[in-house]
């Protein structure tokens, strides 16, 4: 197996596909044991995501084509009888404490637990007190939103001890309020969304206006390989909510609500009054919309080459009209994008940094992951993280002791979510 790339086949790391979680399933159990004094009741997961397509759109009350992945947050926990929630983290070796009636902010990881806790009671939820212990596997600052797993596993936990039901769009409103207002960064619906509803096979497309969605089968034969540039930047926050103000400042210049009810004829006619550069963002958005529309059915059809053809155009759009790409995400899309096998690449998540998300066929991946590897290395002197990742199911609560999934009726369709939703959202 090559250096830095991680498939869900690679026995070394985490043995077979389906067993990824294992590990995790039966260590953290184990964990919460040691640490708390008593076994855990349950045992909670929430995934990372990977954005397939539609990016900067969502907070423009836009359309978006996420896939949860199979690399995610989990806690282990029980409920306590007092309001202190008591969290430890194996990645960070460092345990937080907190009292749900005197939240406090202050900085690190535990910020997203505490943001979950606070919005959920500002909805009207009570919450009883817990504690456990947290890991994940999902790339910090990658774009693969780890952050939202975080979230959407804490309102998971809160909602197994505290008995209240899960409604996935509700959950992640509140995941995105504590990031939001909590946390501080203006980010839109769809990490949480997708995190909190996604099924296993199938990306989601997501209205993030009205939030209806509908899960699209992936198209066989097509790999959804992530290509970690290793690259972060610094003050994202603050460039991301940049462009989330010339977007609102382009909204209000053409007297729409969102960006979402401009289109093409809309926004040449108004072209003259723009700013060049809100032009340029208000473009991106608007073209970004349509590819979306266009991948999802092109997805449908099973149309990997159209789907690339889209990544393709996205990525120059988010590089010249956007401008959240960076030299190593460019050079990475590139070397991808010229490797047989690819159908298109683009970069992912928020940008300035992190990663870019490929379609590759099956038969191709191998190959593909070494020539992007090397080719990468020669070009920028850094080492790519590469990640084959399989479309994986939304929050839920995963058995403990072999027993189904708590509070609901175990079907194919619903895999590990654990909770009901609409079947016509489920496309086959
Ligand atoms: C981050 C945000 C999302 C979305 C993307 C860009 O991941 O959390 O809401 O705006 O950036 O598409």
């Amino acid at each position: 197996m090559m250096q830095g790339i991680v498939t869900s086949r690679d026995k070394s790391l985490a043995g077979p596909a389906h067993k990824l979680p294992m590990t995790i399933r039966q260590r953290l159990p184990k964990a919460c044991l040691t640490r708390f004094d008593a076994a855990p009741e349950f045992l909670v997961r929430a995934p990372g995501r990977v954005n397939l397509i539609g990016e900067h759109t969502d907070y423009n009350d836009g359309f978006v084509l996420p896939m949860a992945i199979d690399r995610a947050v989990w806690i282990a926990l029980r409920p306590r009888a007092d309001k202190l929630v008591v969290v430890h983290s194996l990645d960070f070796g460092e345990t937080v404490e907190f009292a749900l009636d005197d939240l406090q902010k202050s900085r690190g990881w535990a910020e997203y637990l505490k943001g979950v806790a606070w919005g959920l009671q500002v909805a009207g939820c009570r919450l009883t007190g817990w504690e456990g212990v947290m890991t994940g596997d999902v790339p910090i600052g990658a774009g693969l939103s780890s952050s939202a797993a975080v979230e959407m596993a804490a309102a998971r936990a809160f909602a197994a001890v505290s008995g209240f039901e899960w409604d996935a769009a509700r959950m992640a409103r509140i995941g995105q309020t504590a990031e939001n207002e909590w946390v501080g960064v203006r980010s839109g619906i769809m990490d949480q969304m997708v995190s909190a509803a996604a099924v296993a096979g199938h990306a989601l497309f997501l209205d993030a206006r009205t939030l209806s969605f509908r899960h699209v089968p992936m198209p066989p034969d097509v790999a959804v390989v992530v290509l970690d540039t290793s690259t972060r930047r610094g003050l994202v926050a603050s460039a991301y909510n940049e462009r989330r103000a010339q977007c609102e400042a382009a909204a209000r210049a053409f007297g729409v609500k969102a960006l979402r009810d401009v289109d093409w004829n809309m926004l040449q006619a108004g072209r003259s009054g723009l700013e060049e550069v809100v032009f340029r963002r208000a473009r991106h958005v608007v073209t970004e919309n349509q590819r979306v529309l266009d991948a999802t059915a092109a997805m449908r059809s099973r149309d990997a080459a159209r789907m690339g053809e889209l990544f393709n155009e996205s990525h120059a759009s988010l590089r010249d009209d956007f401008e959240v790409t960076n030299d190593a995400l460019n050079w990475i899309v590139e070397i991808a994008q010229a490797q047989p096998g690819c159908y298109g690449a683009r970069m992912t998540g928020a940008g300035f940094g992190g990663a870019a998300v490929a379609l590759v066929k099956t038969g191709n991946v191998e190959a593909f992951a070494q020539a992007v590897e090397t080719a990468y290395r020669l070009k920028s002197g850094l080492e790519a993280k590469i990640y084959v990742c399989r479309a994986s199911a939304g929050a839920s609560v995963v058995p403990l002791q072999g027993q189904g999934s708590i509070g609901a009726q175990h079907t194919s369709a619903q895999d590990e979510r654990g909770f009901q939703f609409p079947p016509d959202n489920l496309e086959r």
